[in-house]
């Protein structure tokens, strides 16, 4: 060990002084004076910082142009190299650095370059290596190239260059390196470029190309090949990708979350192959997996998640692989069986992802001394967890039939994130030992667990003691199980480092610790759906980061909580079905709620006037929302979402992610009393409001007509009068409309959504007419005089339940589809669907992943 450190060692010291002296020594002739004035013309044009320059800021005039840093010269003194890498240049390119006659390599990266580069400097004869990259402001394309061009290396990655790759790309007989990726590329990949073949790194990823994948057949160098982060679609023919494969050299192929379709075939070679990296993820490959690709005996890495493989894998295949340290087949159609006892897995496999893979038992990894990440979510793994897998860093067995925690549990070391959600496991779960302090823990482990999820099990009990000793967890979920008893007030003291703290839907009772500490740095508290007591707790102002406020379905006792109007990052804010009473007016009220997005008071006491400032400060629905993409939802981290549960138009629906653009006020079944107050239409990005089952008077304010977002709205069981104003005509996004049970008269206004809402929408008021009732307006009735009502008193509350559950079936419901790639790259991706028609899950097993990424 120690004599290869050394020859190591020697190596590179050898390497460093032969780089420094040729650093100095390629310099022979003199510069040419022609080529020294194009220099200086050069440095002139360019606009660079020069007090940060270590290049053409040291360009002096009184030398030769050839020792100048960032230039080199052939033996006649002609410029063949300009190198200006880390220059920060804010300027263009001149085209006339085309006119050094011999230049051979031209090295701008990183350089803060902006606007179009010329495509002239790109057709040099003499060129060969044009180094580009990391000018995101750097505008261009490429020309068409002749046959003469000598260009070997062409790297524009990470620049603004767009347009298509010509048939022309074929004529580079010389070219080994062509790296496109992150620029804004789009057309068809030539199928041309199979034709060179002295091609050794290709990477195109993170553009828009599609199309098919070229053979690539003559490229007996190629080497890596990234297609990954294309829009595609790419399709390959059965053979295309097989072909790839069997390249000789290939070390690294990756076209990952490119719409890929088709199937692989088994390929030939396999056993000389060098593939190391093979990235597949994120398609719509489908068939099933060529037994070949088990024969890659030098694959390190290989990812096929999310694709639609099917067929039956044998785990005992991948013991052929010896250097295999990932391994992902998760969310695909396969059946991943294993049937020795003590799997024979490579040694070094540090990650294991087999979601969603129809596993009924426990591989057993006891061997295993490297695994840092082990997904066995969303498989059908039933009985006892053993207890080898505590040694394991990145832990996910969500989703599965798990009953029970075999024992001992004593763990060396704890995970730093364990999700058991969504199994079966009962009792109280004793297991994780503290944090340990000492040195030894700290350098061997470099953290302790950040992540617990014991949601949707069966756990019992107190909320168990061994999580306040957890001096680092930031992540809590406990929800939707029976645990019971207080709210541990030592709990709450932890709360400076708690990030997301969900004891949702238990049994907890008492009142909610008064216990939030200074620098409570709670993004996510959720405590819904208790039996909790008591007012809010007053230190709960010292979360100022919160975001998240559930305490719905509780039986809190409380006026309304003036210290929220503190938090100014508040997103959703759930008192609903609370014994909460009084008005909500507050002495600070106007703070503003910059980010709010749902508040629901539904089923209080609330009362009062509704008056014009509860809405005046809702600067949060005020902008009329973009989507933005990758910013689509609050709150997404790679370990934790926020879910919160709306009831909408009648239906109860769970988001899952909360999007930025959902928009909620619910105020229903309380007391509240007056008008509605004009300033509701100012919150012009409301989608759904719901104020029913109140004692509002007045009017219907027109201002409501510029809601235009608004896809529901309910003011049904009030006492509002008048006529429906036409203003609400205009809002085209609205597929509910209840208005029932409210003394409304006069017309009913006609046009756009107001088609298609049935007579539900209007039934019980006094004097309302025209389509869609049956009765037609006569002078007296557009005037609001009262007519007998069809109901009795009685009757009503039974109609409206009757209807809000048959509006339930018959109304479209827009919901938002959650699905949610599970790169390791963490590059969380939503979906956004909109969907009339009942919420479903598309792709159930797509649903539940989660994105994780091993923190060491
Ligand atoms: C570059 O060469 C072109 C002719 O090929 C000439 O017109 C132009 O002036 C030259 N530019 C410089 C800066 O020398
Ligand atoms: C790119 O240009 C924009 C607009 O001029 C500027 O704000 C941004 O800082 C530039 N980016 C870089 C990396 O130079
Ligand atoms: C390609 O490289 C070969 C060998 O280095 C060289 O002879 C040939 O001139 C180059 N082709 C072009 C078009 O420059
Ligand atoms: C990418 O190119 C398209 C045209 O092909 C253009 O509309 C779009 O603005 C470009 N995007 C960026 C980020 O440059
Ligand atoms: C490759 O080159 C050969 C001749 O050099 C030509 O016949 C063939 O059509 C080319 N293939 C492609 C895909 O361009
Ligand atoms: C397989 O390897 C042999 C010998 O190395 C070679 O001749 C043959 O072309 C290779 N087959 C493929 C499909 O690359
Ligand atoms: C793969 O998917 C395509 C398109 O959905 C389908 O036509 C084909 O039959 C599938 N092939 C296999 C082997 O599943
Ligand atoms: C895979 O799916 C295809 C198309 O649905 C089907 O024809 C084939 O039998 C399946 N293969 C296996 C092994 O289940
Ligand atoms: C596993 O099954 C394969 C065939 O499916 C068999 O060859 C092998 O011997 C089995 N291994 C064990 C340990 O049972
Ligand atoms: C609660 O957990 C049970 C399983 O224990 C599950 O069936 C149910 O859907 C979960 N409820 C929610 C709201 O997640
Ligand atoms: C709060 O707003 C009201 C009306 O919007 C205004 O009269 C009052 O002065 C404001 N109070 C403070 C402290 O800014
Ligand atoms: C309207 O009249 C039709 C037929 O006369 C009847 O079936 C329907 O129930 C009536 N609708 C209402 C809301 O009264």
């Amino acid at each position: 060990m120690k004599i290869s450190l050394l020859l190591q060692l020697s190596y590179i010291t050898v390497l460093v002084v032969f780089l420094i002296s040729s650093n100095i020594s390629p310099v022979y002739g003199q510069c040419l004076g022609d080529e020294k004035a194009l220099l200086l013309k050069l440095k002139k044009s360019l606009t660079f910082d020069s007090s940060k320059s270590t290049k053409l800021g040291r360009w002096d005039l009184n030398t030769d142009c050839c020792l100048w840093p960032g230039v080199s010269c052939d033996q006649e003194g002609h410029v063949l190299v300009l190198d200006l890498d880390d220059e920060v240049i804010t300027s263009g390119v001149p085209e006339f650095i085309a006119n050094f006659t011999k230049l051979t390599t031209l090295s701008l990266r990183n350089c803060k370059l902006r606007g179009s580069f010329p495509s002239k400097i790109i057709q040099v004869q003499t060129l060969q290596e044009l180094y580009l990259s990391f000018n995101v402001n750097l505008t261009g394309t490429l020309p068409e190239f002749s046959q003469k061009s000598a260009l070997r290396e062409v790297v524009l990655s990470y620049t603004g260059f767009t347009g298509s790759l010509s048939d022309s790309i074929a004529n580079l007989q010389n070219l080994t390196r062509l790296d496109l990726a992150g620029c804004n590329f789009s057309g068809d990949i030539p199928s041309k470029m199979g034709n060179l073949t002295d091609l050794v790194h290709l990477d195109l990823s993170f553009n828009s190309f599609t199309g098919s994948i070229p053979f690539f057949h003559k490229a007996k160098k190629l080497n890596y090949i990234d297609l990954s982060n294309n829009n595609g679609p790419f399709s390959s023919t059965q053979t295309q990708l097989a072909v790839l494969l069997s390249l000789p050299s290939l070390q690294f192929l990756s076209v990952q979350n490119s719409r890929l379709s088709g199937v692989i075939h088994e390929f030939s070679n396999a056993s000389s192959s060098v593939l190391d990296t093979l990235d597949l993820s994120n398609n719509h490959l489908n068939g099933s997996i060529p037994r070949s690709i088990f024969q890659l005996k030098s694959l390190s890495e290989l990812v096929l998640s999310s694709n639609s493989f099917n067929g039956t894998i044998n785990l005992e295949a991948i013991s052929r692989l010896p250097r295999l340290n990932i391994l992902d087949l998760s969310y695909n159609n396969l059946r991943v069986v294993s049937n020795s006892t003590s799997f024979p897995s490579p040694a070094g496999m540090h990650s294991l992802r087999l979601a969603s893979c129809q596993l009924q038992k426990f591989p057993d990894l006891k061997n295993l001394s490297f695994l840092l990440e082990l997904d066995l979510s969303n498989n059908k793994i039933r009985g006892g967890i053993p207890n080898w897998v505590w040694k394991v860093t990145n832990l996910n067995l969500s989703h599965n039939l798990l009953e029970s925690l075999e024992k001992p549990y004593y763990m060396f070391t704890s995970p730093l994130s364990i999700d058991l959600s969504s199994n079966r496991i009962k009792g109280n779960p004793p297991f994780l030992p503290p944090d340990r302090d000492d040195t030894y823990y700290r350098t061997s482990r470099g953290g302790s667990v950040t992540f617990i999820s014991l949601a949707n099990n069966e756990f019992t009990g107190s909320i168990p003691s061994f999580i306040y000793n957890l001096d680092h967890l930031k992540f809590l979920d406990m929800s939707n199980n029976t645990f019971n008893n207080k709210i541990p007030s030592c709990l709450f003291q932890k709360a400076d480092r708690f990030v997301v703290l969900n004891l949702g839907r238990n049994k907890l009772s008492g009142t909610i610790p008064d216990t939030f500490p200074l620098n409570c740095s709670l993004r996510t508290l959720d405590l819904s759906s208790n039996i909790l007591e008591g007012k809010v707790p007053r230190s709960l102002l010292r979360c100022e980061p919160l975001e998240v406020l559930n305490i719905g379905n509780n039986k809190i006792e409380d006026t309304f909580p003036c210290m929220l109007n503190y938090f100014s990052n508040l997103h959703v804010l759930v008192l609903r079905s609370n014994k909460f009473h009084g008005n909500l007016q507050c002495p600070i009220a106007n703070q503003t709620w910059s980010s709010i997005q749902i508040i629901d008071l539904a089923y209080n006491n609330f009362s009062g006037a509704m008056l014009p400032q509860y809405f005046s400060n809702l600067k949060g629905m005020m902008q009329s929302r973009n989507i933005d993409p990758g910013e689509h939802y609050l709150h997404v981290d790679s370990l934790y979402q926020d879910k919160v549960t709306l009831t909408i138009k009648g239906l109860t629906l769970e988001y899952v992610k909360i999007l930025v653009v959902l928009t909620s006020i619910d105020f229903s079944c309380n007391n509240f009393q007056g008008e509605i107050p004009e300033t509701l239409g100012d919150l012009k990005s409301l989608i759904h409001v719901n104020f029913s089952h109140n004692a509002l008077t007045g009017r219907i304010p027109k201002a409501l007509g510029k809601l235009t977002q608004l896809e529901s709205l309910d003011f049904s069981v009030n006492h509002l009068s008048g006529r429906i104003p036409d203003e609400l005509v205009s809002l085209t996004f609205l597929a509910f409309l209840n208005l029932s049970f409210n003394q409304l008269s006069g017309r009913i206004p006609s046009g756009n959504q107001f088609q298609t809402f049935s007579a539900d929408s209007f039934e019980g008021n006094i004097g309302l007419c025209n389509f869609p009732l049956n009765t037609t307006c006569s002078e007296t009735k557009v005037n609001g005089s009262s007519q007998p009502n069809n109901h009795s008193e009685h009757e009503i509350d039974g109609k409206y339940i009757s209807f809000s559950l048959g509006s339930s079936m018959a109304f479209g419901i827009v919901t938002w589809l959650l699905l949610h790639s599970q790169r390791y790259n963490e590059l969380v991706d939503g979906l956004l669907l909109r969907i009339l028609g009942q919420p479903k899950r598309r792709r159930k097993n797509k649903n539940q992943r989660r994105s994780r990424k091993i923190r060491l």
